[in-house]
């Protein structure tokens, strides 16, 4: 049996999937997320032995400061860096911020941002990079600190919120990111990372991406996302990846791509993604390339309103085309699906538009029941094989065919898409500032969040 503390009085410091040999070292904290992931993920040691306080405070900060970046570089020189097991904290206030920071190759330590941040300066790269981090802990214990972009002052020319690189055994969550004049989290490589309990609001326009992944053994759940792009996509390379019990309150919608030459993607599982508004339920996005993804799954989707629905687009020309023929996608099974689509004949609810040059196969659909608003939808296909859907193609050989569109009856097990509480209505304004929210504490209908906010614990 798995050791497990049901308290769970820190904040999740150890996560162990079953069969995993550090199982067996188990030391307190142990929670099976599942199979999917290839190991433990979240930092190694507890906040318990992150104790060495690093208060901005301390290293020339203030709270109200009109630029709290150098108190922050100076306080993870001066403090973090020379005492193992510190903690860099900013207290509960106000700042902003004008001088970007990165912070590199700190090891055992915790970043506790129970202020809040607001960026006055334009500069481009990242308000708060951390780099080659290992056994590392970014949160608020008041669940409530973040950033305040204000990207409707530099839309698209600014900074980014904050950005993981190549960092090993960590865990972001409870904190919220608010209007980044681009994207708000990047992850970017790295391996065994926790990202959970965020709450993300950017405008409805695109540039505004929620989080992006890419890197090894990454287990991202409870996290929400407004904005008009990226809710949570997976970028290449990637592999072992469970993302679950998102929210996307009126979000461009989550995806994996923009898929170029060298795809390499596996091992993937989305499930307990809620959608509200938007683009699409899901995107799988390309234009020619090479590479692949493949065993994949998509299991529990519930979707309303959104412009596409279940959608596999390899030629799709927001992106310029790769050299290679197309990725070849295989092994992905899209499971339990209920939603709807705005227009479904302008839009098809599903559409499995494959490469011609690598015809996707294996694509099967198992209880997906998309349909349209209107009550009309069509549903199309090309070189797509697999099962399910009544254009996709059988059989074993993969040739390339034509794009067929079909019209579509409403599938036997649709029902409209339960909502949960606070679904946005519509996207915010770009040209205005965007209100602060709270993180929420239950991203799917029916399921709690998977570790309480830090402030309940
Ligand atoms: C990260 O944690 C794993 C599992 O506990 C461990 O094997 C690995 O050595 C750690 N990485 C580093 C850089 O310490
Ligand atoms: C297909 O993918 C699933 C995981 O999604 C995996 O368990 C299975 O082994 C894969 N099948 C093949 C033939 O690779
Ligand atoms: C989702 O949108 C609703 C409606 O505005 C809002 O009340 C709720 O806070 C949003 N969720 C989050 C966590 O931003």
């Amino acid at each position: 049996m798995m050791p497990c503390n049901p308290t769970l009085s820190f904040a999740p410091a150890l996560r162990v999937v079953m069969g995993f040999k550090s199982l067996f070292a188990a030391v307190a904290l142990v929670t099976a997320a599942s199979a999917q992931l290839s190991g433990s993920v979240g930092p190694t040691t507890p906040l318990s032995q992150k104790s060495h306080m690093c208060n901005v405070l301390d290293y020339g900060g203030s709270v109200g400061s009109s630029d709290i970046g150098p108190a922050i570089t100076s306080a993870f020189n001066n403090c973090v860096l020379k005492n193992s097991g510190s903690t860099l904290y900013v207290p509960a206030g106000n700042y902003n911020m004008a001088t970007w920071v990165d912070l590199k190759g700190g090891t055992k330590w915790a970043f506790r941002l129970d202020g809040f941040i607001t960026r006055t300066a334009t500069t481009g790269g990242n308000m708060i990079a951390i780099e080659t981090a290992n056994d590392f802990e970014f949160y608020s214990a008041n669940s409530a600190g973040g950033i305040q972009g204000h990207g409707y002052q530099c839309r698209n020319a600014g900074p980014r919120l904050i950005r993981i690189v190549n960092s090993q055994n960590w865990s972001i969550h409870d904190l919220v990111l608010v209007d980044s004049p681009e994207f708000h989290l990047v992850i970017q490589a790295g391996q065994n990372g926790e990202i959970y309990n965020l709450a993300i609001r950017g405008a409805n326009i695109g540039g505004s991406d929620g989080v992006d992944v890419w890197g090894t053994n990454y287990w991202i759940h409870d996290v929400e996302v407004t904005n008009r792009d990226e809710c949570v996509t997976v970028k290449s390379p990637a592999n072992n990846i469970l993302i679950e019990r998102i929210w996307c309150n009126q979000s461009g919608g989550s995806a994996i791509g923009s898929l170029s030459d060298g795809t390499a993607i596996e091992d993937v599982i989305y499930r307990n993604i809620y959608t509200n508004g938007g683009n699409q339920a899901f995107m799988i996005k390309s234009n020619l390339g090479s590479g692949y993804v493949r065993n994949v799954q998509f299991q529990n989707f519930i979707s309303r309103g959104t412009a596409y629905g279940l959608d596999i687009n390899q030629y799709w020309s927001s992106q310029s085309p790769g050299t290679g023929a197309g990725v070849e996608l295989s092994n992905i099974t899209f499971s339990n699906w209920d939603g709807n689509v705005v227009d479904g004949v302008a839009r098809p609810p599903i559409q499995l538009i494959c490469a011609d040059g690598a015809p996707c196969h294996g694509i099967t659909l198992s209880n997906v029941n998309m349909w349209s608003q209107t009550n009309k939808a069509v549903v199309k296909c090309e070189s797509a094989y697999g099962s399910g859907l009544s254009c996709i193609k059988g059989g074993s050989s993969y040739t390339s065919y034509a794009i067929v569109t079909q019209s579509a009856t409403q599938p036997p097990g649709y029902s409209t898409p339960t909502t949960l509480a606070g679904d946005l209505a519509s996207g915010f304004a770009t040209n205005a500032a965007i209100p602060t929210p709270t993180i929420p504490t239950t991203f799917y209908p029916g399921l709690p969040q998977i570790s309480p906010l830090a402030k309940n614990q």
